[in-house]
């Protein structure tokens, strides 16, 4: 995880630095510093949140327009002082996001020759083996370039050389790094929206690149062979405004409200609801290859596993090809079942998450077709599958992620009617209406959370519960999960999603007075079902918070809160009976009063395994 960023130009570097690491600090926020060349290198580090190490910076500034910066997540050594980066060594500082494989035995060998560690970090390796390198007689980029050669692992670093004060060198394996290209002045980081404030032309560096800033611009090469290469510079649309807080309190809330302009990005210009169908020729699948496919393989983490879990419903009702849902995680520890036969589709809403990622590359080097439905566009996931669907929910900055996940869902609802189509499993007639369904989704959505205005005062009754259940059935199952996650990882809350068929075989043991369940039972296929289950829970003195339909008088009269929720289809009704879940999350945490956009322990991206 972690994020870093590289400034060379004519405005003060460590405040160009600090305010992109703002908008990184999701990436990491248990350390952070700052280095600026000018006359020696500066260093400034600070333990904790960013704001720390900002108002060092405020009370003794640091002078100088050639810099690079850091926002930590510990993977080796603890969130001290000396283990923040900058690394600096001799005439050297680095920056590193990403882990070093061998770095024991480097540093051992690195001892061996004399050298004293000041940190317990594994980056520090880099630092000594650049060092040597320009003691040596190397240029910075010879330097880098030979430290490249001995360092196995993942990483994005960015590097100062006290000596050669024009420019900052980067270099990438496995972890993401892009450019920034301004008038004047050139940007690294680890993410767009910490240079968006500045240029929103940028270069998405492959694995193998290493490239030197200057003002001037950027020269880009490959690191084992030297030679040069060119790389597009990308005009990314999403604004800076975008990637700001807007007035909300905490960028969650924002992202929640935002769902409704995320899923209508994400289907616009893709649906013809007079010819029944769908246009996503970004997927690349025709029906030729597809009745090919002896099945689709979805895998992902987090909550975009919960959204794969939605999408398989979606995908073996239209086509009836089966879908498998795989943890990244442990799909490519486990030898899986994969051939020329099977269709991966990786999802991801940063596009750099390191299992999802792995595993993606896994399957297709066991010749699996892959494509992917990412958020972060020309993220290694994006560039690592043959095609990729863009849900288009714009920066996503809270950890606890939303509009990622609807659209996610919006996504894999497309892909299902569009191989319905292709395949002729599914006609023009079901389509239409599938498809009308789809559109009416985002007007529900601001309807869910209009409706739920007052679910404030439903988080205050609630507040000090230390346990809930969340349960689901059919294409609600992923809600309750999803909507376990939500409180759990942002309130710290102990939450259970199960599949409420299955509460019988288990989870009724957990219920009592002070232990609440959420159920998610808008009218539909299995409500009935459902509503066994909440009589069940109600008899054993069990408080019920239902997700249910407006206005339905049997749900408001045997629940202890109603969420409600206009109504829907039943394959809308994901999309829709999420919402009162992640508020429900939001306000349980922010009377709680925890670090919403940035949880304890938790990081954006996962770039480490
Ligand atoms: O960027 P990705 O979608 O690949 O991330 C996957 C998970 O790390 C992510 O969904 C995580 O579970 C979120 N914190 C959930 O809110």
């Amino acid at each position: 995880m972690c994020g870093i960023i590289g400034y060379v130009g004519e405005q003060q570097a460590a405040d160009v630095i600090v305010d992109g690491l703002r908008r990184l600090e999701y990436r990491g926020y248990d350390s952070a510093g700052v280095a600026v060349v000018n006359g020696g290198i500066h260093l400034r580090r600070a333990v904790g949140k960013l704001r720390n190490l900002a108002k060092s910076l405020a009370t003794e500034p640091i002078e100088g327009s050639l810099g690079i910066g850091h926002t930590r997540w510990a993977t080796h050594g603890r969130p001290t002082e000396p283990n923040a980066h900058p690394h600096v060594v001799g005439r050297v500082a680095v920056v590193h996001n990403g882990i070093i494989e061998n770095h024991l035995a480097l540093k051992a060998e690195l001892q061996a020759a004399g050298h004293v560690f000041a940190s317990e970090t594994d980056t520090e390796i880099f630092s000594h083996l650049i060092d040597r390198a320009l003691s040596q007689g190397c240029t910075l980029e010879e330097a880098v370039r030979a430290a490249t050669a001995e360092v196995e692992g993942a990483y994005a670093i960015a590097v100062l050389d006290v000596e050669q004060r024009d420019r900052v060198v980067v270099a990438k394996q496995q972890s993401p790094l892009i450019l920034g290209v301004g008038q004047g002045e050139t940007f690294c980081a680890s993410d767009i929206p910490a240079i968006l404030s500045h240029t929103r032309d940028v270069v998405f560096l492959e694995d193998g690149d290493m490239a030197v800033l200057t003002r001037e611009g950027f020269e880009i090469s490959r690191f084992e062979t030297g030679e040069s290469i060119e790389r597009p510079v990308t005009r990314v649309q999403w604004s800076a405004v975008a990637a700001e807080k807007g007035g909300y309190k905490h960028f969650m809330l924002k992202e929640i409200h935002e769902q409704s302009r995320a899923i209508t990005d994400t289907i616009r210009g893709r649906v013809s609801l007079e010819q029944g169908d769908v246009f996503i020729e970004e997927l690349g699948l025709s029906a030729d290859d597809l009745r090919s496919m002896r099945r689709i393989i979805i895998i992902a983490c987090g909550t975009s596993w919960h959204a794969g879990l939605v999408g398989k419903h979606y995908i073996e009702q239209a086509t009836r090809i089966p879908v498998e849902v795989d943890l990244a995680s442990e799909f490519r520890y486990r030898d899986p079942i994969v051939d020329e036969r099977t269709l991966i589709l990786a999802i991801s809403q940063s596009g750099e998450t390191a299992d999802t990622l792995a595993a993606l590359k896994e399957a297709q080097r066991r010749g699996a077709r892959a494509a992917a439905v990412v958020n972060v566009i020309g993220s290694s996931i994006a560039r690592t599958a043959s095609n990729v669907l863009y849900t288009h929910a714009g920066p996503e900055i809270g950890v606890a992620s939303t509009k990622a996940f609807t659209t996610q869902m919006t996504a894999l609802y497309l892909i299902a009617v569009r191989f319905g189509r292709l395949l002729g499993t599914l006609d023009a007639d079901r389509a239409r209406v599938l498809l009308r369904a789809l559109v009416e989704v985002p007007g529900e959505v601001s309807r869910a959370i209009e409706l739920n205005a007052g679910i404030r005062e439903v988080a205050h009754r609630f507040q000090h519960v230390t346990s809930a259940l969340y349960l689901g059935r059919g294409l609600l199952h992923p809600i309750a999960l999803e909507g376990a996650l939500k409180l759990k990882e942002i309130s710290y809350i102990h939450a259970e999603g199960y599949a409420a068929g299955e509460m019988k075989h288990g989870p009724i043991a957990l219920i009592d007075e002070h232990t609440p369940t959420v159920i998610a039972a808008p009218r539909g296929p299995s409500f009935d079902k459902t509503c066994s289950n909440l009589q069940e829970i109600a008899a054993r003195h069990g408080p019920v918070i239902v997700v249910g339909d407006e206005g339905d008088e049997q749900l408001e009269s045997l629940a202890d809160a109603l969420l409600p929720v206009p109504k829907t289809t039943p394959w809308t009704a994901p999309l829709v009976t999420v919402i009162p879940m992640q508020l429900l999350a939001y306000h349980l945490a922010d009377l709680k009063g925890t670090d919403i956009d940035q949880p304890r322990n938790l990081a954006k991206s996962v770039t480490v395994e």
